[in-house]
């Protein structure tokens, strides 16, 4: 099979990486990748924006199916690009990717589908959003509604935190248009589980739910970064629990799509608050985790390249599971000094070798060649998913070989499932 993965993260890494584990003899392609997809993927110098140039290398290299990482081909409506030519690509439309780069469609989405989510209010213009938020009890939860980099939600602990959220999106336009739309909503005590569902726009399989760690510092303290970590299985995510967000959640979500002309198909991320009211749906994305796909994808049994493509060709994927590998997968980032703040580049750095071995999976995140030397080029650098036959098995290898990813000004947190590991050790 001949595939092409659109990106270059931690999340692509582990794409390539688990398709090449499916299908050893298959040709993969990664546009423009990094420096860790150039073994199990073949790297090629096309940028994840340059939406002709990836639908004239798909045409040129007869690709079976291109699977898209990132959010923002998708809002940029790279499906429809490859439709209009009759290329097969997994990933939604730029209309069905709106669950997630627009808030106030997914918000409404979900009220209209009865999907249960925090209550909300939308808001254009700051006085009557500053109004309403000085009568409500903190913390407030205040969004912008396009785009921003999982920087644009912030959950306020006073009303005057949050009038400088409202402030900044809607007066000093600092995430520019995502920001001219805010939601406004209830805030939700509980847990968070990310559950991915692989979907051909009616029937919804859940992969293995997994765990985020959103804070930059141990004991969940400090800003907001994409993830610094993530593990999976998790012992709130029961089967009875995937089985209802299955229910309550992905099928009203994918019938209400489909019977408004936008069916949803490719991977469906539900990031849900597990309250003592039940589960809800704290936000949709339209692809999979970054850093949750480097522990659910290695737990992944069945192949992903085959249904993948049979979606991309319009088929069905009914009957189809995913194979939940038994054991537990860790990851743990390696950021940059100052991250998520502002953070040196071209730093040089070494990794450890002779990993896999070890069950140790390396993923490439933000990392480049210079002269021929391994340097860093982003905030997360790498991400190092522990396997082992328990979490903390998992995650000691994981913490082990973190601790030898070797360059200036490295930092990781060091609790990465800890909580779940203490509780189940009673
Ligand atoms: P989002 O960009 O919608 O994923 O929000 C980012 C993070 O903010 C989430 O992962 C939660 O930790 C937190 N969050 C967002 N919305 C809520 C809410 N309504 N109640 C509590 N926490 C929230
Ligand atoms: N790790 C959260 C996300 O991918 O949005």
């Amino acid at each position: 099979m001949n595939i092409l993965i659109v990106g270059s993260g931690g999340r692509e890494h582990a794409i390539a990486a688990k398709l090449r584990r499916d299908d050893p003899g298959a040709s993969i392609y990664v546009a423009p990748g990094n420096p860790g997809t150039d073994g199990p993927g073949q790297n090629v110098p096309l940028s994840a924006s340059d939406l002709g140039g990836l639908a004239d290398f798909a045409s040129d290299h007869a690709i079976d199916v291109t699977v898209v990482g990132p959010e923002q081909p998708l809002a940029d409506g790279i499906a429809e690009v490859f439709e209009a030519r009759g290329l097969p690509l997994f990933g939604p439309s730029r209309r069905a990717a709106r669950l997630e780069s627009s808030k106030v469609f997914s918000k409404q989405l979900m009220r209209d589908c009865g999907v249960p989510t925090a209550g909300f209010e939308i808001f254009t213009e700051y006085g009557r959003a500053a109004d309403y938020v000085t009568g409500i009890e903190p913390p407030i939860v205040v969004k912008a509604s396009g785009l921003a980099a999982g920087k644009g939600a912030v959950v306020a602990e006073s009303v005057d935190d949050a009038l400088t959220a409202l402030r900044e999106m809607l007066v000093e336009d600092r995430f520019g248009e995502a920001g001219r739309e805010v939601v406004v909503e209830e805030f939700m005590p509980g847990a968070e589980l990310s559950v991915f569902f692989l979907t051909d726009g009616e029937n919804a399989v859940p992969l293995v739910p997994s765990r985020d760690h959103k804070r930059r510092f141990e004991g969940d303290r400090g800003p907001n970064t994409g993830g610094m970590g993530a593990y999976a299985p998790v012992a709130d995510g029961t089967a009875e629990l995937v089985e209802q967000a299955r229910r309550e959640v992905a099928d009203p979500i994918l019938r209400g799509m489909a019977e408004r002309g936008y069916p949803y198909r490719g991977f469906l991320y539900a990031g849900l608050m597990l309250t003592p009211e039940g589960v809800k749906v704290v936000e949709f994305n339209c692809r999979l985790g970054d850093p949750e796909a480097q522990v659910v994808l290695p737990l992944t049994g069945a192949g992903l390249a085959e249904p993948m493509a049979a979606i991309a060709r319009g088929e069905s994927v009914a009957g189809w599971t995913a194979g939940v590998s038994t054991g537990a997968a860790l990851v743990t980032v390696v950021v940059s000094g100052g991250y998520p703040g502002p953070y040196p580049k071209g730093v040089p750095m070494d990794l450890p070798v002779d990993l896999e071995a070890a069950d140790v999976h390396l993923y490439h995140a933000g990392t480049a060649r210079e002269d021929g030397r391994l340097v860093t080029s982003g905030g997360r650098v790498v991400g190092v998913t522990g396997l082992g036959s328990d979490l903390a098995e998992a995650a000691t290898r994981s913490r082990e070989a973190a601790a030898r990813v070797r360059f200036e000004g490295a930092a990781w947190r060091t609790d990465i499932g800890h909580s779940e590991i203490e509780t189940s050790a009673g």
